[in-house]
């Protein structure tokens, strides 16, 4: 008789309902054919990118598209293996050097992604017994990097400082402790009040780590991120950050003191144990920085673009949390009208990003939208048309 053995862990991703329900709507992972700044065709149909984290429009600049191609023609594709074990190459020497100057630290590590840094800059440095206090929002790398580290994890309600102070004191004064947030939270575009939380830092003798994936390329002296905004960056012991937003690269970074560098190149497995930054990150990514500095054109048109939206969405009578910065959410705080309002966008043509809880509180289901230099204002007037019509499809009202 025929026995077919089952394996319960395949077969329980394979029977999984949403992933059933996945295969077949596929509301993710939309396959662009084609992109031209923020126009882009899906399935031969033209849209809008509306959820980009492309800030300055730098993926297509020519600098920045012949320096990667050079990257390749001089060192080809990869460099395949550990720098612990095959060694650093001249161009990850030279990013880091760049970037550490242009952060105002004294060393830096470039990692293959964002979200490695970010969970190194916790893994690494948190041990058993340590207090990680938290902002709940605080994107998932980090959160994986506190899990990883086995350290104990406090939150404190959202960039909500008299709450970090409740927490911090209630504490052992002897426990060490590390205070963990976003510079730009990705989802709601708040900015970390930093200079009130550094003075929280300092008297409770906690260390302090900035993910700035969403604030560097985009806030202080010419894209140096929130640290440097707040002129805060010596009281910050570790920025961590990506090159897959104002970078238009891939990738990631974590800067500090040359001790802590050091310390993670020997002790974290992520670094370790895995290949180096790609020759054609790398070089997408350093012209990209050295572009930030000497253009500021992006910016200037990027910040234009912010406030032409903003401006659209206040009329519209629409909640977009306050956001500060070009991530721009639509707070619907109802699932079902928040899917319908994401689905009447899309018919539209303009491509943006549903998220729900756990992605965020429950009451502030959201459609994610962020701004780029590359958007045109009749792109950005469409989408406000688009908006209106969604609005009275989905019931949602101003
Ligand atoms: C706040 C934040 N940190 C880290 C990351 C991870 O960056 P990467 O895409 O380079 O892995 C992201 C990416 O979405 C992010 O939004």
């Amino acid at each position: 008789m025929f026995f077919k053995p089952t394996k319960p862990i395949i077969d329980r991703c394979e029977s999984d309902a949403t992933t059933r329900l996945r295969l077949k709507y596929a509301p993710y992972y939309h396959p662009i054919e084609s992109a031209t700044g923020m126009a882009v065709t899906v399935k031969g149909r033209p849209m809008v990118l509306m959820a980009s984290n492309e800030y300055l429009g730098l993926s297509q600049h020519p600098r920045v598209v012949a320096a990667t191609k050079q990257a390749i023609d001089r060192w080809g594709a990869s460099s395949c293996g550990s720098r612990l074990a095959n060694g650093s190459r001249a161009y990850h020497v030279e990013l880091e050097e760049a970037l550490a100057a242009f952060l105002g630290k004294p060393a830096c590590h470039v990692t293959v992604a964002g979200y490695l840094a970010c969970q190194v800059s916790l893994s690494s440095l948190a041990k058993r017994g340590d207090a990680l206090l938290v902002d709940p929002s605080i994107h998932s790398s980090l959160w994986d990097g506190a899990l990883l580290s086995g350290a104990k994890i406090e939150r404190f309600a959202h960039n909500d400082m008299t709450s970090l102070a409740t927490v911090l004191g209630q504490l052992e004064p002897k426990q060490a402790k590390l205070i963990v947030v976003d510079g730009v939270y990705s989802m709601e575009g708040h900015i970390a009040p930093l200079p009130e939380l550094v003075d929280l830092a300092d008297k409770y003798h906690a260390a302090v780590v900035v993910d700035e994936a969403h604030s560097v390329g985009i806030l202080g002296r010419q894209g140096r991120g929130v640290c440097n905004q707040f002129g805060v960056t010596d009281r910050v012991d570790v920025i961590a950050g990506s090159f897959s937003k104002a970078f238009a690269s891939t990738g990631g970074f974590v800067a500090g003191s040359r001790e802590v560098i050091e310390y993670l190149r020997s002790n974290s497995r992520q670094i370790v144990f895995s290949a180096a930054l790609g020759p054609a990150a790398a070089a997408s990514a350093l012209t990209s920085l050295t572009v930030m500095q000497e253009e500021p054109e992006h910016a200037e048109r990027l910040w234009a673009n912010y406030r032409h939206m903003r401006d659209i969405l206040k009329t519209l009578g629409l909640d977009f949390w306050e956001s500060p910065t070009p991530a721009l959410p639509i707070v619907i705080g109802d699932q079902e009208k928040c899917y319908f309002m994401w689905k009447s966008l899309w018919e539209q043509g303009f491509f943006t990003v549903i998220s729900v809880p756990p992605g965020v509180p429950i009451g502030k289901e959201l459609i994610r939208c962020a701004v780029s230099a590359l958007h045109t204002i009749e792109q950005l007037d469409r989408f406000g048309e688009a908006l209106k019509i969604a609005m009275k499809r989905a019931g949602v009202r101003p």
